[in-house]
């Protein structure tokens, strides 16, 4: 159903959401599935170098506090030096996962978007940020989309969590519980932090992109952190322009991927009759995970 009615949607509701009324991509060239050539050789060496900082800070950041499969595959993927070429990661990503990078101009709709994971191809966008953006970004980046997502790809559960996740968000399209779905990517797959014999780790790609939340989830004292239910997740609100008031912690990859397997049908409906919870919500059976 990608048609152009939908696309034109698309962009008419990003003009109603945003200040500037556009997204910042250029979507001029993106075929029927919003895809780009990455043109990687029109990157400026101030943009390389601009990644080159961006990198070193968070590598400096990322031991002890994101999760181990994430330190190996960033290592192995060897991408300090400057903004990296999609294709040559799809290369190793296909032969560890069979997932490939597809350039994209910037954020897509919602089914080009499950379309893709369901198929094994995880979107990036290909502009980098400007140095006034350097702490903060409003819209996903280059550096998010690959720093914080590409490396968790490489892991055989998390590469097949993933694709599930988009068919599961097709078939949300449909029974109309896309809000849930979206509160559980985002505790999750952005937000979601997980237990190691070690301490608590991060895996979500929204916090291991971020040079002051990587921190804060684990050691600040004031953000709730509760074990992870799938039920719990799709029920709570979630800010998008603060740090999160609540982490859920999974206990591995494997518990990421149970737990969603079962058919979602009912619990939508379920969820559409109870009331949504405020971010900061700490009911009374649950318990608040002390930090250090
Ligand atoms: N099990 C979900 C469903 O039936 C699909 C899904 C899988 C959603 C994995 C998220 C993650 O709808
Ligand atoms: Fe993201």
């Amino acid at each position: 159903m990608n048609t152009k009615a939908s696309t034109d949607d698309f962009f008419a509701s990003i003009a109603a959401k945003s200040d500037s009324g556009a997204l910042r991509g250029d979507y001029t060239h993106a075929d029927e599935r919003f895809v780009v050539a990455q043109n990687w050789d029109a990157y400026t060496p101030q943009q390389h170098q601009l990644w080159r900082r961006l990198y070193e800070r968070q590598a400096r950041l990322i031991p002890g506090r994101a999760c181990d499969v994430f330190v190996e595959s960033l290592n192995a993927l060897d991408v300090s030096d400057g903004i990296p070429r999609f294709d040559r990661t799809t290369e190793a990503l296909f032969k560890a996962t069979g997932w490939e990078l597809v350039a994209v101009p910037g954020l897509v709709p919602d089914q080009t978007f499950f379309e893709h994971l369901a198929n094994r191809r995880f979107p990036v966008t290909v502009w980098l940020r400007e140095e006034h953006e350097f702490d903060y970004i409003v819209e996903p980046d280059v550096f998010h989309d690959f720093f914080g997502h590409v490396p968790l790809l490489f892991n055989p559960i998390f590469a097949e969590h993933l694709q599930e996740y988009g068919k599961g968000g097709l078939k949300a399209l449909k029974l109309d519980g896309l809000a849930f779905l979206a509160r559980l990517y985002w505790y999750t797959i952005e937000f979601g932090l997980i237990q190691s014999p070690e301490g608590l780790r991060v895996y979500g790609a929204g916090i291991l992109s971020s040079g002051g939340e990587i921190e804060y989830c684990l050691t600040n004292p004031a953000p709730r952190r509760i074990p992870f239910n799938v039920e719990r997740v799709m029920r709570t609100l979630y800010k998008i322009d603060s740090y999160q008031e609540t982490y859920f912690v999974i206990q591995d990859f494997q518990q990421l991927f149970n737990d969603t397997a079962p058919d979602f049908t009912a619990l939508y409906q379920k969820l559409k009759a109870c009331d949504a919870l405020p971010a900061d919500t700490l009911l009374p059976a649950e318990t608040n995970l002390i930090v250090a």
